[in-house]
């Protein structure tokens, strides 16, 4: 199962300068997915950036563009996030008072849709949507910064949520002090879908970074 596990670069530690050009080097240094963060300063403390600047990187690279949305409220601004580009939207379950309601928007845009939990977020949360969904992301630091060490408890959350999955097709994606000493752990415990940012682009060789995280747990 290690080999099928994806890496989805955060552009959150990207140089901002010149992002479609990181994009571009992150595709071609291994990255499975382009993990996007926008953020509110509102929902959390900190202002990204919204579709106008997915629209600008779209064009660099042809993987998939996995948007992660932690903004309140989410629910009018699908569509245009659909349209800069994104192949798999992302809510915060904390974030949403309709969340049935925005993964059926995000469905009907012929997008992937996806379900986020903040670290004190119960699983139970996912209870009645769980059929709807593509992905599970399960942070694993307090969403608004890159470069905050991994929250342990982490590991049993991912557990359970894959004891909740079962056998249905469902990504778990863990986003947070993902590196190479932390990845492992992260596998082992169930996850499908590594976001890394620091990790990644606070190095200088991208190559290597993204190998020695698959190393980490394909040993
Ligand atoms: C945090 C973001 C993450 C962030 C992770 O709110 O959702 O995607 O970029 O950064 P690292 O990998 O540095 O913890
Ligand atoms: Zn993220």
């Amino acid at each position: 199962m290690t080999n099928t596990v994806k890496i989805a670069p955060s552009i959150l530690s990207a140089d901002f300068a010149r992002l479609g050009e990181e994009v571009k080097a992150v595709d071609e240094a291994g990255a499975d997915w382009i993990h996007i963060d926008v953020m509110d300063g509102h929902f959390v403390p900190n202002l990204t950036f919204g579709p106008p600047v997915i629209s600008c990187i779209r064009p660099w690279t042809k993987k998939f563009f996995d948007v992660h949305l932690m903004i309140d409220p989410a629910g009018p601004f699908l569509e245009d996030y659909a349209k800069a580009g994104a192949d798999q939207i992302v809510v915060h379950a904390e974030a949403d008072k309709h969340l049935d309601r925005s993964i059926q928007v995000i469905k009907g845009l012929g997008k992937k849709a996806g379900v986020s939990l903040n670290p004190s977020t119960p699983v139970c949360m996912l209870e009645n949507v769980l059929d709807q969904l593509d992905m599970v992301l399960i942070m694993s630091v307090n969403p608004g910064f890159g470069g905050q060490s991994f929250i342990p408890a982490a590991l049993d959350k991912i557990r359970a949520v894959k004891a909740m999955i079962g056998d249905r097709d469902i990504d778990i994606q863990v986003d947070g002090g993902v590196n190479a000493a932390t990845a492992k752990a992260v596998v082992d415990a169930g996850a499908t879908c590594l976001v890394a940012g620091s990790a990644v682009f606070k190095g200088d060789d991208y190559v290597a970074t993204i190998k020695a995280i698959r190393d980490s747990y394909s040993a």
